[in-house]
């Protein structure tokens, strides 16, 4: 059963196994292309694995081959879907533990928006590590949670504020060099207005 097809990949679902397959981009030479597909699908799969291993929910990579992933299908329901008033909260903390977490061990989401994170009796998982990266740079955590920040802002904008100070406090909870990303986060914040006002 097809259940989405984004830019980057078509994601089915055979029973408790969803299939990532990344889509060639007809844009791109054939040979680049492969190599480049070839080359996320990896990085995703060990992105995943790792964020697993540091305490991160994320679904099992059960196999892995050039352009496809086979991962554990996980059931509950998209945090963009469930977000509201009445649960923020304890969503919004677990959100910034899982932002945290990832950080402490140079992992870069590199997509931290609502949709990709579900939600069930397990805790919050996170999904689609497909642009995600390694890095220890500040900037670059903070860019993650600057994207975090705008998804908010466009998709549950009536309890973004809230929302948001428990993510950050919950951050600096669970991650002992958060300093430095905040600070960082304040400068991507000041170019990012810059941006809005300059066009
Ligand atoms: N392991 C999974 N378990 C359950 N649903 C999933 C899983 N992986 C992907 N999905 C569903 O498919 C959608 C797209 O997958 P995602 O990995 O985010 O790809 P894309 O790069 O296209 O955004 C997700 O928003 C989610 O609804
Ligand atoms: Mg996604």
């Amino acid at each position: 059963m097809l259940i989405a097809k984004g830019a980057e990949a078509t994601i089915t679902r055979e029973n408790e196994t969803i299939i990532k397959e990344r889509l060639r981009k007809g844009y791109r030479l054939p040979e680049l292309d492969e190599k480049i597909r070839k080359r996320r699908t990896a990085l995703e799969a060990r992105l995943l694995r790792e964020a697993r291993r540091v305490g991160v929910l994320t679904p099992q990579v059960l196999e892995e081959e050039k352009t496809r992933l086979m991962l554990e299908f996980i059931d509950g329901m998209k945090v963009k879907d469930i977000l509201d008033a009445g649960n923020f909260g304890d969503i919004a903390a677990k959100i910034g533990e899982a932002a945290a977490k990832l950080h402490g061990y140079d992992i870069i989401h590199g997509d931290l928006t609502t949709s990709n994170m579900i939600i069930n009796e397990k805790g919050l998982w996170l999904i689609d590590f497909g642009l995600g990266f390694v890095s220890k740079r500040p900037e670059d955590k903070a860019v993650d949670l600057y994207l975090l920040h705008e998804a908010l802002e466009s998709t549950h904008f009536d309890v973004m504020e809230q929302a948001w100070k428990t993510i950050l406090a919950s951050y600096k909870a669970h991650y002992g060099d958060s300093e430095k990303v905040i600070k960082a986060l304040l400068d991507v914040e000041k170019r990012g207005r810059y941006k809005e006002r300059s066009g």
